[in-house]
């Protein structure tokens, strides 16, 4: 008998690569055309079409904030690879010159943070390098990936990693400060318009080596309204899982939601804050009220399981079968039924 791996888990690699457009637009709410080309050049990089001696890919993500970027590179990998097979640099958090040593190493016996990162990586058998934010880097860091010609990288301590079995994806919001007022033309105007700004920020030679640039549009109305409803959905469904009791969402709430949460200019970021801010704040009023009624004494250390099954055997003691999640005034509430 063939022992289940993580692998066999997650279908074959053939239903991998089928669904992977589908398994992202799923994730990804309005974003079809970017969806496509990316799921498009991965594949070209699993499927070894690309130049050998470079990275599997190399690409670039752009669009405005909040719009799916990061999402969507988690999510292919995740389908990919599976969960936390994929290594996240958010370049925010290197823009000193004094944090290369810390991604490469300080000394000879330092591999650097990049470096546990790509070993880590291996070990999980993924292939995915996310560098968040790239025009937050240092330029001096911004170079180890822009200029990552030989798909090598070298540690303080020596120790050279080869590249060409990494998609390396960089994700910028560069050029994308008109990308709102474009919500309703063609995505290929769009996207042209957004690529034309952005390269102005690259040198020529670091433009042309990324082997495809992927652009994302600003989030309209309606794909706001699409994202909030999986959000609620989603949250509903956690939190019925935690509680041991379904939640149905009652009427008006979704409105509320969408209401409070959409941004012309955030993207869906404030978006699954609203969501979760309202939901739990509307569970934490029903606990408490649970708890002042029962007076019961709670364990100190809340995170263990015996106090997970307490948390359930509270809400177990509520009337009804269901827990419905209502508008009342400016605030979710529970209700029984
Ligand atoms: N198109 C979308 N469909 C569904 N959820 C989305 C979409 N865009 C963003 N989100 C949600 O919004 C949050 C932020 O998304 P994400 O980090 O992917 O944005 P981004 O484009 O990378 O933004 P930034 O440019 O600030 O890095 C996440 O919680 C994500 O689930
Ligand atoms: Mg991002």
């Amino acid at each position: 008998m063939i022992a289940s791996s993580p692998m066999q888990k997650r279908g074959a690699q053939h239903e991998r690569w089928l669904s992977l457009v589908e398994h992202i637009n799923r994730k990804v709410v309005g974003q079809p055309e970017a969806a496509k080309r990316y799921a498009r050049a991965i594949l070209a990089g699993e499927m070894g079409l690309t130049r050998k001696g470079r990275p599997r890919s190399f690409l670039i993500k752009l669009g405005p904030t909040g719009t799916g970027k990061t999402s969507m590179t988690v999510a292919a990998s995740e389908l990919l690879y599976g969960t936390d097979a994929i290594i996240r640099l958010n370049m925010a958090e290197f823009q000193e010159k004094r944090d290369l040593a810390r991604l490469l190493g300080e000394n000879r016996n330092d591999n650097g943070y990049l470096g546990d990162e790509l070993d880590r990586l291996r070990k999980a058998g993924g292939h995915m390098l996310l560098v968040d934010e790239i025009e937050k880097a240092h330029k001096d860091i911004a170079n180890v990936f822009l200029g990552m010609e030989g798909a090598t990288v070298t540690m303080a301590n020596g120790k050279t990693y080869y590249l060409d079995d990494i998609h390396c994806i960089v994700t910028s919001n560069l050029g994308s400060a008109d990308a709102m007022e474009m919500g309703n033309l063609p995505y290929a105007l769009v996207a042209e318009h957004i690529e034309q700004e952005a390269m102005t920020h690259f040198r020529p030679e670091v433009w042309a080596r990324f082997t495809d640039k992927i652009v994302f549009r600003g989030l309209t109305y309606r794909v706001q309204e699409q994202i909030a409803r999986d959000m609620l959905t989603d949250e509903a469904r956690f939190q019925s899982a935690r509680l041991g009791r379904e939640i149905v969402i009652g009427d008006g709430v979704f409105r509320f939601i969408v209401a409070q949460g959409f941004h012309e200019t955030l993207g869906a970021r404030p978006m699954r804050n609203t969501v979760e801010y309202h939901v739990r704040a509307g569970i934490v009023e029903k606990i408490l009220e649970c708890l002042a009624e029962k007076g019961i004494e709670l364990p100190k250390d809340w995170e263990s399981e015996e106090s997970q099954a307490l948390l359930k055997a509270i809400v177990q003691t509520l009337p009804g079968s269901k827990l419905r999640l209502e508008l009342v005034g400016q605030e979710l509430k529970i209700r029984t039924e």
